[in-house]
C-alpha cells in the first residue's frame, strides 16, 4: 500500500519528536522496563558486581547471561598486561548490552597510562563515539582546560564506567556498568594511580556504590579498594563538565576540587604508597 502524503508527514513528525527526545537508536521490537526488579536466582557465591547484574537484570547480553558477561569481562581483563592490551580486550568484549544499542565503536581510554590520576567518567557521548576516545567533545575540552590549569594535564588517564555510548545519551544502567567494571578495575590495577577522580554522579554511584547526592559527596576524599589488584587509593568525586557547561556558576566548586586533587598529589609524592 502506498503511504498517503498525510501519513508520511505524520510519521516524519513522530520520528522528529523521538529524535529530539533523544531516541537515536532502535534495538528491540518491544520496550523493556528497566525499573522492574527481577528476583535473583538461587543463592550462590558470587562477586558483588555479578550479583548486582543478576538481581537487576537477569537478562542476556550478546548471547550470554548477565553473570556470564561479568565473568567473561573478568577473564578478558585479567589477561591484559598493558593498557593497550586492555583496550583491545574491551573492543573484543561482547557482554555489555550497550554494544548492540547503536554505538559505533568501543571507547576505552586516553591519556598517560603511567600517570598518577585515574579519571572515571560516566559514558561516551556522541563525539566520543565518533572519535573512539573519551572526553573529546565540548565537555571533555572544558575538563582538559581545568586539568591543564591545575597543572595535572599530563598526569591523567581517562576512562568511563561503560565503553559504548548509551542510546539518547541516557545514563548507563547499573547492569551495564557492572558488565564493564572488571575492565575499569583492571585499568586501576595496571596503573596503580595515586588518586582516582570520579566525574559526575553516575561514576560515583558505580564506583563508590552509593546513593548519596553528588553535591554532598563532591570534594570529599574517600578510599577505593576494588576487588582487583589488592590495593586501595584515595578517591574524590567532582562535578561533571557537561553540568558545568550548563551551570557555569558551579565551576567555582569544581575548581576547588581540582586544587584539592593537585594538593593531594603533592602530598602523595612526599609520602609514597607503602
Ligand atoms: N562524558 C563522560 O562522562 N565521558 C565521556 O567520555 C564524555 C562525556
Amino acid at each position: 500500500m502506498t503511504p498517503q502524503p498525510l501519513e508520511t508527514a505524520a510519521t516524519e513528525a513522530l520520528l522528529a519528536f523521538w529524535r529530539d527526545a533523544g531516541v537515536d537508536a532502535c534495538y528491540l521490537d518491544a520496550p523493556v522496563d528497566r525499573t522492574i526488579f527481577v528476583a535473583p536466582p538461587a543463592p550462590q557465591v558470587m562477586h558483588k558486581a555479578s550479583a548486582t547484574v543478576t538481581a537487576l537484570h537477569g537478562g542476556q547480553h550478546g548471547g550470554m547471561s548477565s553473570a556470564d558477561a561479568v565473568n567473561e569481562a573478568r577473564r578478558l581483563a585479567a589477561a591484559a598486561t598493558t593498557m593497550d592490551e586492555l583496550a583491545e580486550a574491551v573492543a573484543a568484549f561482547e557482554g555489555c548490552p550497550l554494544r548492540a544499542m547503536g554505538a559505533k565503536q568501543a571507547v576505552f581510554g586516553r591519556g598517560n597510562a603511567k600517570g598518577s590520576i585515574l579519571l572515571i567518567g560516566e559514558a561516551p557521548g556522541e563525539t566520543e563515539d565518533l572519535r573512539g576516545e573519551p572526553f573529546v567533545g565540548q565537555a571533555g575540552q572544558l575538563l582538559d582546560r581545568m586539568l591543564a590549569a591545575a597543572g595535572l594535564a599530563d598526569q591523567v588517564f581517562m576512562t568511563n564506567t561503560v565503553f559504548w555510548k548509551p542510546p539518547g545519551n541516557r545514563p548507563p544502567s547499573p547492569q551495564e556498568q557492572a558488565a564493564c567494571a572488571p575492565f575499569v578495575e583492571r585499568a586501576f590495577a595496571l596503573m596503580q594511580p595515586k588518586a582516582v577522580l570520579l566525574v559526575g554522579a553516575a561514576a560515583a554511584k558505580s564506583v563508590l556504590n552509593t546513593d548519596e547526592g553528588l553535591m554532598k559527596i563532591r570534594g570529599q576524599w574517600r578510599e577505593w579498594s576494588p576487588s582487583e589488584g589488592g590495593i586501595s587509593t584515595p578517591v574524590m568525586t567532582t562535578l561533571h563538565p557537561a553540568f558545568l557547561l550548563r551551570q557555569p556558576q558551579a565551576k567555582r566548586v569544581a575548581w576547588a576540587d581540582m586544587l584539592s586533587l593537585a594538593a593531594r598529589l603533592d602530598t602523595a609524592q612526599v609520602e609514597p604508597k607503602a
